[in-house]
Protein backbone atom coordinates (compact mmCIF):
# COMPACT_ATOMS: atom_id res chain seq x y z
CA UNK A 1 0.00 0.00 0.00
CA UNK A 2 1.09 3.38 -0.56
CA UNK A 3 0.81 6.16 1.89
CA UNK A 4 2.52 9.01 2.92
CA UNK A 5 5.81 8.80 4.95
CA UNK A 6 6.35 12.14 5.87
CA UNK A 7 4.14 15.77 6.03
CA UNK A 8 6.26 19.03 6.41
CA UNK A 9 4.46 21.90 7.26
CA UNK A 10 6.10 25.09 6.84
CA UNK A 11 5.35 27.88 9.53
CA UNK A 12 8.30 29.69 10.35
CA UNK A 13 7.59 32.68 8.58
CA UNK A 14 7.66 36.26 10.19
CA UNK A 15 4.19 37.34 8.99
CA UNK A 16 5.43 40.76 9.42
CA UNK A 17 2.41 41.69 7.01
CA UNK A 18 -0.24 40.33 9.40
CA UNK A 19 1.34 43.50 11.93
CA UNK A 20 0.47 41.17 14.78
CA UNK A 21 1.16 40.56 17.97
CA UNK A 22 0.04 36.94 17.55
CA UNK A 23 1.93 34.80 14.96
CA UNK A 24 0.48 34.14 11.49
CA UNK A 25 -0.84 30.53 11.76
CA UNK A 26 -2.34 30.73 15.01
CA UNK A 27 -4.94 33.52 13.99
CA UNK A 28 -7.94 31.97 13.58
CA UNK A 29 -10.81 31.35 10.62
CA UNK A 30 -14.04 29.82 11.43
CA UNK A 31 -12.85 28.62 14.92
CA UNK A 32 -9.86 27.54 14.15
CA UNK A 33 -6.11 27.88 13.80
CA UNK A 34 -4.51 28.34 10.24
CA UNK A 35 -2.18 25.91 11.22
CA UNK A 36 -5.13 23.75 12.67
CA UNK A 37 -6.86 23.96 9.04
CA UNK A 38 -3.41 22.90 7.22
CA UNK A 39 -3.00 19.81 9.72
CA UNK A 40 -6.97 18.83 9.03
CA UNK A 41 -6.21 18.41 5.40
CA UNK A 42 -3.01 16.84 5.66
CA UNK A 43 -3.71 14.36 8.64
CA UNK A 44 -6.38 12.74 5.47
CA UNK A 45 -3.62 11.56 4.03
CA UNK A 46 -2.65 9.56 7.68
CA UNK A 47 1.04 10.54 7.21
CA UNK A 48 3.51 8.38 9.21
CA UNK A 49 5.39 11.63 10.56
CA UNK A 50 3.94 14.99 10.24
CA UNK A 51 6.88 17.71 11.19
CA UNK A 52 5.87 21.21 11.65
CA UNK A 53 8.62 24.09 10.98
CA UNK A 54 8.38 26.83 13.33
CA UNK A 55 10.17 30.06 14.06
CA UNK A 56 8.93 33.58 14.46
CA UNK A 57 7.14 33.16 17.92
CA UNK A 58 8.22 29.35 18.16
CA UNK A 59 6.75 28.92 21.57
CA UNK A 60 3.38 29.78 21.12
CA UNK A 61 3.55 27.95 17.91
CA UNK A 62 4.81 25.06 19.36
CA UNK A 63 2.63 24.86 22.39
CA UNK A 64 -0.14 25.36 20.18
CA UNK A 65 0.68 22.87 18.35
CA UNK A 66 0.96 20.71 20.92
CA UNK A 67 -2.67 20.97 22.13
CA UNK A 68 -3.87 20.30 18.62
CA UNK A 69 -1.72 17.80 17.19
CA UNK A 70 0.54 16.45 20.20
CA UNK A 71 2.13 13.52 17.64
CA UNK A 72 3.21 16.23 15.06
CA UNK A 73 6.92 16.98 15.69
CA UNK A 74 8.29 20.39 15.87
CA UNK A 75 11.10 21.55 13.88
CA UNK A 76 13.12 25.02 15.03
CA UNK A 77 14.10 27.02 12.00
CA UNK A 78 16.49 29.75 14.23
CA UNK A 79 16.80 31.85 11.57
CA UNK A 80 14.48 32.39 7.90
CA UNK A 81 16.99 31.15 5.29
CA UNK A 82 13.93 30.11 3.22
CA UNK A 83 11.99 27.62 2.24
CA UNK A 84 14.86 25.20 0.73
CA UNK A 85 16.33 25.80 4.37
CA UNK A 86 13.22 24.97 6.27
CA UNK A 87 12.68 21.41 4.76
CA UNK A 88 16.50 20.67 5.07
CA UNK A 89 16.36 21.16 8.57
CA UNK A 90 13.29 19.06 8.75
CA UNK A 91 14.76 16.14 7.08
CA UNK A 92 17.33 16.30 9.34
CA UNK A 93 15.60 15.44 12.21
CA UNK A 94 15.76 11.86 11.32
CA UNK A 95 15.92 9.90 7.97
CA UNK A 96 12.92 9.19 5.98
CA UNK A 97 11.89 7.10 2.89
CA UNK A 98 9.30 7.33 0.60
CA UNK A 99 6.94 9.67 -0.20
CA UNK A 100 6.78 13.18 1.50
CA UNK A 101 4.60 16.23 1.76
CA UNK A 102 5.37 19.81 1.78
CA UNK A 103 3.17 22.50 2.30
CA UNK A 104 2.73 25.66 4.02
CA UNK A 105 1.03 26.75 7.23
CA UNK A 106 -0.87 29.60 6.09
CA UNK A 107 -3.65 28.28 3.07
CA UNK A 108 -6.26 27.40 5.62
CA UNK A 109 -8.26 26.51 2.34
CA UNK A 110 -6.40 23.78 0.90
CA UNK A 111 -8.78 20.18 1.36
CA UNK A 112 -8.20 16.66 2.17
CA UNK A 113 -9.78 15.69 -1.00
CA UNK A 114 -7.23 17.63 -3.14
CA UNK A 115 -3.77 16.45 -1.57
CA UNK A 116 -5.72 12.75 -1.36
CA UNK A 117 -6.19 13.31 -5.53
CA UNK A 118 -2.16 15.76 -5.68
CA UNK A 119 -0.41 11.77 -3.64
CA UNK A 120 -3.03 9.41 -6.07
CA UNK A 121 -0.99 11.67 -9.53
CA UNK A 122 2.02 11.39 -7.91
CA UNK A 123 1.71 7.70 -7.34
CA UNK A 124 0.25 6.73 -10.82
CA UNK A 125 3.06 9.05 -12.24
CA UNK A 126 6.17 7.55 -10.32
CA UNK A 127 7.09 11.17 -10.15
CA UNK A 128 10.30 12.86 -8.52
CA UNK A 129 8.12 15.85 -7.80
CA UNK A 130 4.91 16.86 -8.08
CA UNK A 131 3.54 20.26 -7.74
CA UNK A 132 0.42 21.71 -7.34
CA UNK A 133 -0.41 24.25 -9.44
CA UNK A 134 -3.28 27.06 -9.65
CA UNK A 135 -4.54 29.44 -12.52
CA UNK A 136 -4.74 32.85 -10.94
CA UNK A 137 -6.98 35.72 -11.57
CA UNK A 138 -4.07 38.11 -10.06
CA UNK A 139 -0.60 35.61 -10.09
CA UNK A 140 1.20 38.84 -8.23
CA UNK A 141 3.47 37.60 -5.46
CA UNK A 142 3.56 33.71 -6.58
CA UNK A 143 6.36 31.80 -8.05
CA UNK A 144 5.81 31.27 -11.19
CA UNK A 145 5.43 27.95 -13.20
CA UNK A 146 8.00 27.70 -16.65
CA UNK A 147 6.51 25.00 -18.70
CA UNK A 148 9.22 24.02 -21.79
CA UNK A 149 7.44 23.67 -25.59
CA UNK A 150 5.93 20.32 -24.80
CA UNK A 151 4.52 21.97 -22.15
CA UNK A 152 6.27 20.01 -19.30
CA UNK A 153 7.34 21.85 -16.45
CA UNK A 154 10.72 23.37 -16.22
CA UNK A 155 11.38 25.48 -13.52
CA UNK A 156 9.57 27.61 -11.12
CA UNK A 157 10.25 31.67 -10.38
CA UNK A 158 9.65 33.43 -7.69
CA UNK A 159 8.22 36.99 -8.27
CA UNK A 160 10.93 39.17 -7.88
CA UNK A 161 13.16 36.89 -9.59
CA UNK A 162 11.37 37.04 -12.58
CA UNK A 163 11.28 39.01 -15.98
CA UNK A 164 8.98 40.84 -17.15
CA UNK A 165 7.66 38.10 -19.85
CA UNK A 166 7.37 35.52 -16.96
CA UNK A 167 5.11 37.85 -14.88
CA UNK A 168 2.62 37.85 -17.31
CA UNK A 169 2.02 33.76 -16.45
CA UNK A 170 -0.92 33.11 -14.74
CA UNK A 171 0.18 29.62 -13.57
CA UNK A 172 1.36 30.17 -10.44
CA UNK A 173 3.27 27.92 -7.77
CA UNK A 174 0.74 26.63 -4.67
CA UNK A 175 3.49 26.04 -2.40
CA UNK A 176 2.54 22.39 -2.12
CA UNK A 177 4.63 19.77 -3.47
CA UNK A 178 4.74 15.83 -3.25
CA UNK A 179 8.26 14.44 -3.28
CA UNK A 180 10.02 11.37 -3.72
CA UNK A 181 12.38 11.40 -0.28
CA UNK A 182 15.68 10.62 -1.99
CA UNK A 183 15.57 12.59 -4.80
CA UNK A 184 14.81 15.92 -2.55
CA UNK A 185 17.79 14.98 -0.45
CA UNK A 186 19.44 15.22 -3.46
CA UNK A 187 18.56 18.52 -4.92
CA UNK A 188 18.51 20.25 -1.73
CA UNK A 189 22.35 19.70 -1.35
CA UNK A 190 22.67 21.51 -4.80
CA UNK A 191 20.22 24.55 -4.27
CA UNK A 192 21.74 28.13 -3.46
CA UNK A 193 21.25 31.41 -2.12
CA UNK A 194 21.63 32.73 -5.64
CA UNK A 195 18.81 34.94 -5.66
CA UNK A 196 17.11 38.52 -5.24
CA UNK A 197 16.39 37.27 -1.49
CA UNK A 198 19.22 35.72 -0.99
CA UNK A 199 17.58 32.45 0.23
CA UNK A 200 17.47 28.75 -0.18
CA UNK A 201 14.46 28.35 -2.53
CA UNK A 202 13.08 25.25 -1.99
CA UNK A 203 11.34 26.02 -5.55
CA UNK A 204 15.13 25.49 -6.95
CA UNK A 205 14.90 21.68 -6.62
CA UNK A 206 12.01 21.44 -9.35
CA UNK A 207 15.14 23.10 -12.20
CA UNK A 208 17.46 20.70 -10.13
CA UNK A 209 15.58 17.94 -10.40
CA UNK A 210 14.43 18.04 -13.72
CA UNK A 211 18.57 18.96 -15.36
CA UNK A 212 19.00 15.75 -13.49
CA UNK A 213 16.55 13.69 -15.84
CA UNK A 214 14.21 13.08 -12.68
CA UNK A 215 9.88 13.37 -13.66
CA UNK A 216 8.68 16.34 -11.99
CA UNK A 217 4.95 16.54 -12.94
CA UNK A 218 2.64 20.24 -12.33
CA UNK A 219 -1.27 19.26 -11.51
CA UNK A 220 -3.76 22.04 -11.69
CA UNK A 221 -5.92 22.30 -8.71
CA UNK A 222 -9.92 22.53 -9.75
CA UNK A 223 -10.73 25.36 -7.34
CA UNK A 224 -7.81 28.15 -7.47
CA UNK A 225 -9.33 29.90 -3.97
CA UNK A 226 -8.27 26.11 -1.88
CA UNK A 227 -4.38 27.52 -2.45
CA UNK A 228 -4.54 31.19 -1.58
CA UNK A 229 -2.38 32.07 0.90
CA UNK A 230 -2.40 34.26 3.68
CA UNK A 231 -0.06 37.05 4.17
CA UNK A 232 -2.30 40.41 5.82
CA UNK A 233 -5.07 40.61 7.10
CA UNK A 234 -7.25 41.78 3.79
CA UNK A 235 -6.25 38.07 2.89
CA UNK A 236 -7.74 36.78 6.20
CA UNK A 237 -10.56 38.09 5.68
CA UNK A 238 -10.76 37.21 2.11
CA UNK A 239 -10.29 33.74 2.91
CA UNK A 240 -12.49 34.21 6.01
CA UNK A 241 -15.10 34.28 4.14
CA UNK A 242 -14.79 31.96 1.54
CA UNK A 243 -14.34 29.52 4.25
CA UNK A 244 -17.95 30.73 5.33
CA UNK A 245 -19.30 30.03 1.99
CA UNK A 246 -17.73 26.66 1.74
CA UNK A 247 -19.54 25.67 5.50
CA UNK A 248 -22.97 27.63 4.36
CA UNK A 249 -22.85 26.03 1.27
CA UNK A 250 -22.25 22.48 3.09
CA UNK A 251 -24.93 22.89 5.82
CA UNK A 252 -27.52 23.73 3.22
CA UNK A 253 -26.91 20.51 1.68
CA UNK A 254 -27.47 18.87 4.46
CA UNK A 255 -30.84 20.45 5.17
CA UNK A 256 -30.43 23.58 6.87
CA UNK A 257 -31.84 26.94 6.21
CA UNK A 258 -29.99 30.16 5.31
CA UNK A 259 -31.56 32.69 4.97
CA UNK A 260 -28.49 35.19 4.13
CA UNK A 261 -25.39 32.91 3.91
CA UNK A 262 -23.36 36.54 3.72
CA UNK A 263 -24.07 37.59 7.28
CA UNK A 264 -24.23 34.24 8.61
CA UNK A 265 -21.24 32.97 10.48
CA UNK A 266 -21.00 29.11 11.34
CA UNK A 267 -17.94 27.98 13.08
CA UNK A 268 -15.76 24.42 11.86
CA UNK A 269 -16.47 22.92 15.27
CA UNK A 270 -20.49 23.69 15.50
CA UNK A 271 -23.11 20.75 14.68
CA UNK A 272 -26.28 21.61 13.56
CA UNK A 273 -28.89 19.51 12.58
CA UNK A 274 -30.87 19.46 9.34
CA UNK A 275 -34.01 21.53 9.51
CA UNK A 276 -32.67 24.43 11.70
CA UNK A 277 -33.40 27.89 10.27
CA UNK A 278 -30.67 30.49 10.39
CA UNK A 279 -32.20 33.53 9.93
CA UNK A 280 -29.57 36.71 9.06
CA UNK A 281 -26.58 38.15 11.08
CA UNK A 282 -26.59 35.26 12.94
CA UNK A 283 -22.50 33.66 14.70
CA UNK A 284 -22.65 30.36 15.73
CA UNK A 285 -19.20 29.71 17.47
CA UNK A 286 -17.51 26.88 19.45
CA UNK A 287 -18.88 23.62 20.44
CA UNK A 288 -22.31 24.67 19.73
CA UNK A 289 -24.97 22.25 18.93
CA UNK A 290 -28.62 22.88 17.09
CA UNK A 291 -31.35 20.61 16.99
CA UNK A 292 -33.96 20.39 14.57
CA UNK A 293 -36.49 22.44 13.79
CA UNK A 294 -34.42 25.34 16.13
CA UNK A 295 -34.94 28.78 14.61
CA UNK A 296 -31.35 30.99 15.00
CA UNK A 297 -31.49 34.52 14.85
CA UNK A 298 -31.84 37.17 13.39
CA UNK A 299 -28.50 38.61 14.86
CA UNK A 300 -27.75 36.44 17.42
CA UNK A 301 -24.86 34.62 18.89
CA UNK A 302 -24.31 31.40 20.39
CA UNK A 303 -20.83 30.39 21.75
CA UNK A 304 -20.53 26.89 23.03
CA UNK A 305 -23.64 26.64 23.40
CA UNK A 306 -26.70 23.48 23.29
CA UNK A 307 -30.17 24.52 21.74
CA UNK A 308 -33.07 21.30 22.06
CA UNK A 309 -35.23 21.06 18.77
CA UNK A 310 -38.00 23.50 18.20
CA UNK A 311 -35.85 26.52 20.33
CA UNK A 312 -36.32 29.89 19.06
CA UNK A 313 -33.21 32.37 19.81
CA UNK A 314 -34.20 36.04 18.66
CA UNK A 315 -31.99 38.80 18.72
CA UNK A 316 -30.02 37.21 21.63
CA UNK A 317 -26.29 37.03 22.73
CA UNK A 318 -26.01 33.45 24.43
CA UNK A 319 -22.77 31.53 25.79
CA UNK A 320 -22.06 28.84 27.15
CA UNK A 321 -25.27 27.40 28.03
CA UNK A 322 -28.17 24.84 27.51
CA UNK A 323 -31.26 26.24 25.51
CA UNK A 324 -34.24 23.18 25.96
CA UNK A 325 -36.07 21.85 23.52
CA UNK A 326 -39.30 24.40 22.44
CA UNK A 327 -37.71 27.05 25.02
CA UNK A 328 -37.93 30.75 23.64
CA UNK A 329 -34.99 33.22 23.62
CA UNK A 330 -35.29 37.19 23.10
CA UNK A 331 -35.53 39.46 21.05
CA UNK A 332 -32.14 41.19 23.50
CA UNK A 333 -31.89 37.95 25.94
CA UNK A 334 -28.02 37.81 27.41
CA UNK A 335 -27.55 34.16 28.67
CA UNK A 336 -23.83 33.95 30.01
CA UNK A 337 -22.11 30.89 30.97
CA UNK A 338 -23.41 28.31 32.56
CA UNK A 339 -27.38 28.81 32.30
CA UNK A 340 -29.37 26.21 32.13
CA UNK A 341 -32.67 26.20 30.46
CA UNK A 342 -35.11 23.52 30.56
CA UNK A 343 -37.39 23.00 27.56
CA UNK A 344 -40.78 25.22 27.04
CA UNK A 345 -38.90 28.02 28.94
CA UNK A 346 -38.92 31.15 28.19
CA UNK A 347 -36.22 34.23 28.96
CA UNK A 348 -37.47 37.35 27.17
CA UNK A 349 -37.00 41.25 26.49
CA UNK A 350 -33.24 42.40 27.98
CA UNK A 351 -33.13 39.67 30.88
CA UNK A 352 -29.63 39.14 31.62
CA UNK A 353 -28.79 35.23 32.97
CA UNK A 354 -25.87 33.83 34.36
CA UNK A 355 -24.86 30.38 36.27
CA UNK A 356 -28.40 30.19 36.58
CA UNK A 357 -31.17 27.41 35.90
CA UNK A 358 -34.91 27.70 34.80
CA UNK A 359 -37.42 24.78 35.46
CA UNK A 360 -39.51 23.45 32.41
CA UNK A 361 -42.41 26.42 31.04
CA UNK A 362 -41.11 28.68 33.56
CA UNK A 363 -40.69 32.13 32.81
CA UNK A 364 -38.49 35.41 33.22
CA UNK A 365 -40.23 37.62 30.33
CA UNK A 366 -38.97 41.51 30.81
CA UNK A 367 -36.00 43.27 31.97
CA UNK A 368 -34.81 41.09 34.98
CA UNK A 369 -31.29 40.14 36.17
CA UNK A 370 -30.75 36.35 37.04
CA UNK A 371 -27.67 35.02 38.49
CA UNK A 372 -26.72 32.29 40.34
CA UNK A 373 -30.26 30.69 41.28
CA UNK A 374 -32.06 27.69 40.74
CA UNK A 375 -35.83 27.96 39.48
CA UNK A 376 -38.06 25.18 39.24
CA UNK A 377 -40.73 24.46 36.91
CA UNK A 378 -44.21 26.56 35.95
CA UNK A 379 -42.23 29.98 37.59
CA UNK A 380 -43.11 32.92 36.50
CA UNK A 381 -40.55 35.72 37.82
CA UNK A 382 -41.97 39.14 37.18
CA UNK A 383 -40.75 41.91 35.18
CA UNK A 384 -38.07 43.79 36.64
CA UNK A 385 -36.58 41.38 39.41
CA UNK A 386 -33.35 41.08 40.59
CA UNK A 387 -31.68 38.51 41.94
CA UNK A 388 -29.00 40.16 44.31
CA UNK A 389 -26.53 37.23 43.77
CA UNK A 390 -23.47 39.40 45.18
CA UNK A 391 -23.03 41.41 48.44
CA UNK A 392 -20.18 43.35 47.12
CA UNK A 393 -17.50 40.46 48.42
CA UNK A 394 -19.33 37.06 47.60
CA UNK A 395 -21.80 35.44 45.18
CA UNK A 396 -25.11 33.52 47.16
CA UNK A 397 -27.10 31.45 45.92
CA UNK A 398 -31.06 31.92 45.18
CA UNK A 399 -33.70 28.99 45.30
CA UNK A 400 -37.03 29.58 43.68
CA UNK A 401 -39.52 26.67 43.65
CA UNK A 402 -42.14 25.30 41.54
CA UNK A 403 -45.05 27.25 40.68
CA UNK A 404 -44.01 30.25 42.37
CA UNK A 405 -45.34 33.90 41.63
CA UNK A 406 -42.80 36.62 41.71
CA UNK A 407 -44.65 40.12 41.98
CA UNK A 408 -42.58 42.63 39.48
CA UNK A 409 -39.73 44.98 40.75
CA UNK A 410 -38.79 42.03 43.53
CA UNK A 411 -35.72 42.29 44.86
CA UNK A 412 -34.10 38.47 45.88
CA UNK A 413 -31.25 38.96 48.15
CA UNK A 414 -29.06 36.33 48.23
CA UNK A 415 -28.88 33.79 50.03
CA UNK A 416 -32.68 32.92 49.96
CA UNK A 417 -35.68 30.59 49.23
CA UNK A 418 -38.82 30.82 47.52
CA UNK A 419 -40.93 27.71 48.14
CA UNK A 420 -43.05 25.85 45.99
CA UNK A 421 -46.03 27.96 45.38
CA UNK A 422 -45.18 30.80 47.20
CA UNK A 423 -45.72 34.44 45.81
CA UNK A 424 -43.86 37.78 46.64
CA UNK A 425 -45.66 41.26 46.43
CA UNK A 426 -44.65 43.67 43.73
CA UNK A 427 -41.51 45.93 44.61
CA UNK A 428 -40.88 43.77 47.27
CA UNK A 429 -37.12 43.13 48.99
CA UNK A 430 -36.78 40.38 49.73
CA UNK A 431 -34.37 39.43 52.52
CA UNK A 432 -35.90 36.34 54.05
CA UNK A 433 -36.88 32.63 53.13
CA UNK A 434 -40.74 32.83 52.08
CA UNK A 435 -41.92 29.04 53.22
CA UNK A 436 -44.12 27.07 50.43
CA UNK A 437 -47.73 28.85 50.16
CA UNK A 438 -46.82 32.19 51.91
CA UNK A 439 -46.54 35.20 49.95
CA UNK A 440 -43.80 37.64 51.11
CA UNK A 441 -44.30 41.08 51.50
CA UNK A 442 -41.21 43.27 52.12
CA UNK A 443 -42.25 46.99 51.56
CA UNK A 444 -43.59 49.84 53.23
CA UNK A 445 -47.21 50.29 53.60
CA UNK A 446 -48.20 52.80 51.48
CA UNK A 447 -50.00 56.38 52.81
CA UNK A 448 -51.50 59.07 50.91
CA UNK A 449 -50.84 62.87 52.12
CA UNK A 450 -54.64 64.61 50.79
CA UNK A 451 -53.95 67.78 48.97
CA UNK A 452 -50.41 67.74 49.71
CA UNK A 453 -49.52 69.08 45.72
CA UNK A 454 -52.06 71.94 46.07
CA UNK A 455 -50.29 73.27 49.27
CA UNK A 456 -47.09 72.33 48.36
CA UNK A 457 -46.96 73.21 44.91
CA UNK A 458 -49.49 75.98 43.82
CA UNK A 459 -49.23 77.28 40.54
CA UNK A 460 -47.51 74.35 38.72
CA UNK A 461 -49.79 72.52 36.19
CA UNK A 462 -50.01 69.80 38.57
CA UNK A 463 -51.68 71.87 40.89
CA UNK A 464 -54.28 73.07 38.55
CA UNK A 465 -55.19 69.42 37.21
CA UNK A 466 -55.62 68.70 40.69
CA UNK A 467 -58.05 71.34 41.70
CA UNK A 468 -59.77 71.14 38.00
CA UNK A 469 -60.92 67.42 39.48
CA UNK A 470 -62.02 68.94 43.03
CA UNK A 471 -63.87 71.42 41.67
CA UNK A 472 -65.93 69.26 39.26
CA UNK A 473 -66.05 66.58 41.92
CA UNK A 474 -67.64 69.57 44.63
C1 LIG B 1 6.31 30.62 -1.59
C2 LIG B 1 6.97 30.01 -2.84
C3 LIG B 1 6.22 30.51 -4.07
C4 LIG B 1 4.75 30.13 -3.96
C5 LIG B 1 4.15 30.62 -2.64
C6 LIG B 1 2.78 30.02 -2.46
C7 LIG B 1 9.34 29.76 -2.33
C8 LIG B 1 10.70 30.29 -2.54
N1 LIG B 1 8.35 30.42 -2.91
O1 LIG B 1 6.46 32.01 -1.69
O2 LIG B 1 6.78 29.93 -5.25
O3 LIG B 1 4.03 30.67 -5.06
O4 LIG B 1 4.96 30.21 -1.51
O5 LIG B 1 2.13 30.57 -1.34
O6 LIG B 1 9.20 28.73 -1.69
N2 LIG B 1 8.85 29.61 5.69
C9 LIG B 1 9.64 28.98 6.63
N3 LIG B 1 10.96 29.30 6.70
C10 LIG B 1 11.54 30.19 5.88
C11 LIG B 1 10.74 30.82 4.91
C12 LIG B 1 9.40 30.51 4.84
O7 LIG B 1 9.14 28.15 7.39
O8 LIG B 1 12.75 30.41 6.02
C13 LIG B 1 7.43 29.27 5.60
C14 LIG B 1 6.50 30.46 5.83
O9 LIG B 1 6.14 30.55 7.18
C15 LIG B 1 5.32 30.11 4.94
C16 LIG B 1 5.92 29.27 3.84
O10 LIG B 1 7.17 28.81 4.30
O11 LIG B 1 4.35 29.33 5.64
C17 LIG B 1 6.10 30.05 2.55
O12 LIG B 1 6.96 31.14 2.82
P1 LIG B 1 6.65 32.59 2.29
O13 LIG B 1 7.74 33.49 2.73
O14 LIG B 1 5.25 32.97 2.60
O15 LIG B 1 6.85 32.31 0.73
P2 LIG B 1 6.18 33.07 -0.48
O16 LIG B 1 6.93 34.29 -0.77
O17 LIG B 1 4.72 33.17 -0.23
CA1 LIG C 1 3.20 32.97 1.54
Amino acid sequence: MNRLDLAIVLAAGDGTRMKSTTAKVLHEIAGRSLLSHVLHAVSELQPTHTRVVVGAQHEEVTSHLNEIAPKAHPVLQAKRNGTGHAVRLALEVGAVEGTILVTAGDTPLLTGLTLSELFAEHIKAEAAATVLTAELPDPFGYGRIIRDENDELLKIVEERDASEVERDIAEINSGVYLFDAKALAVALTKITTANVQGEEYLTDVIAIMKADGAKVIPIVVNNFTEILGINDRSQLSECAAFMRDRINHALMVSGVSILDPATTWVDFTAEIAPNVTLLPGTSISGHTVIEAGAVIGPRSTLANCRVGAGAKVVESHCAGSAIGANANIGPFSYLRDGNDISADAKVGAFVEMKNSSLGQGSKVPHLSYVGDASIGTGTNIGAATIFVNYDGVAKHHTEVGDHVRIGSDTMLVAPVTIGDGAYTAAGSVITEDVPAGAIGVGRAKQRNVLDWVLRKRPGTKSAEAAKNVKGSAS
